[in-house]
């Protein structure tokens, strides 16, 4: 796949995911704008991948616009949006009656309006060029039930799936595809690897056994997934769930 010429700004890239799609796209040719909040995990994705880094807090609106302006300013355009930031924000599984509507909040503003924003922002862009490829990165969670236990963060998966659909149909006309990535459980960030020790081995077993492919998955299986749905190859593709989770959701 060849994304030489291709602008794209991709969210949340200081470690995990976020950072295995700069890696896969800037080796690939494009150019890539990323963000984080997370100040010195940007910096070593910059150095790292060749990335352009800008620390912007993906729930606070005016720095979304902000940044995405500043891009389509310096570049002209904008081809692809990868949505990733997204989490849990520290937060652990607790009974549903003793979450705070804060928290449950929180994680809503991180993985939902976080993506709004973006997808808000980059529209008018896409659209004046008549090109689009937005991806967005979901969950297993946001197909069934999170093994977190966070309820807020199952809601906000589900409801990414949503805006996939929906913003599909009304972006498709202007040539503008978007589309959805569930990926299954990585060990790519501080609270999976937690939840990963807490099974303990004989609960490890028992995950990777109910996996198809008998492994968990890595960074990079879901960047490919991404440079797929990024690419010209997905040219009639839209609106669509693609489970990345070595065969977990094989239904
Ligand atoms: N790792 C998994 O098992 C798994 C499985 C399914 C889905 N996901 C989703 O994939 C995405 C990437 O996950 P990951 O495991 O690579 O790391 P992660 O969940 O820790 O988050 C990715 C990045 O988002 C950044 N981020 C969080 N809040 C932010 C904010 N308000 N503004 C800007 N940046 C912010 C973090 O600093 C981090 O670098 C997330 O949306 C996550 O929910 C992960």
């Amino acid at each position: 796949m060849d994304f030489h010429s291709r602008i794209a700004i991709v969210t949340g890239v200081g470690h995990g995911f976020g950072r295995a799609i700069c890696r896969e796209l800037t080796a690939r040719g494009a150019i890539v704008h990323g963000c984080d909040r997370n100040e010195a995990e940007l910096a070593e994705t910059g150095a790292l991948t060749g990335a352009h880094i800008t620390l912007v807090d993906v729930t606070d609106e005016g720095a979304v616009n902000r940044f995405v302006a500043s891009v389509a300013d310096r570049e002209g355009r904008i081809d692809i949006l990868v949505n990733n930031a997204g989490g849990v924000a520290g937060q652990v599984g607790k009974p549903v009656e003793t979450v705070s509507t804060e928290e449950f909040d929180q994680v809503l503003q991180v993985n939902l309006h976080g993506a709004f924003y973006f997808v808000r922002a980059v529209a008018p862009h896409m659209k004046a060029r008549g090109y689009g490829r937005i991806v967005i990165i979901s969950s297993g969670a946001g197909r069934t039930y999170s093994l977190t236990g966070i309820q807020a963060y199952a809601s906000a998966k589900h409801a990414l799936v949503g805006l996939t659909r929906q913003e599909a149909m009304e972006l498709g006309g202007f040539g503008i595809t978007v589309n959805c990535i569930a990926p299954g459980f990585v060990l790519s960030n501080p609270t999976s690897i937690r939840q990963f020790e807490a099974m303990g081995k004989e609960g490890q077993e028992a995950l990777v056994k109910s996996i198809a492919l008998k492994r968990l998955g890595t960074p990079e299986d879901i960047a490919y997934g991404v440079l797929y749905f990024a690419s010209d190859l997905a040219r009639w593709v839209t609106g669509q769930v693609l489970s990345i989770d070595g065969g977990k959701a094989i239904f």
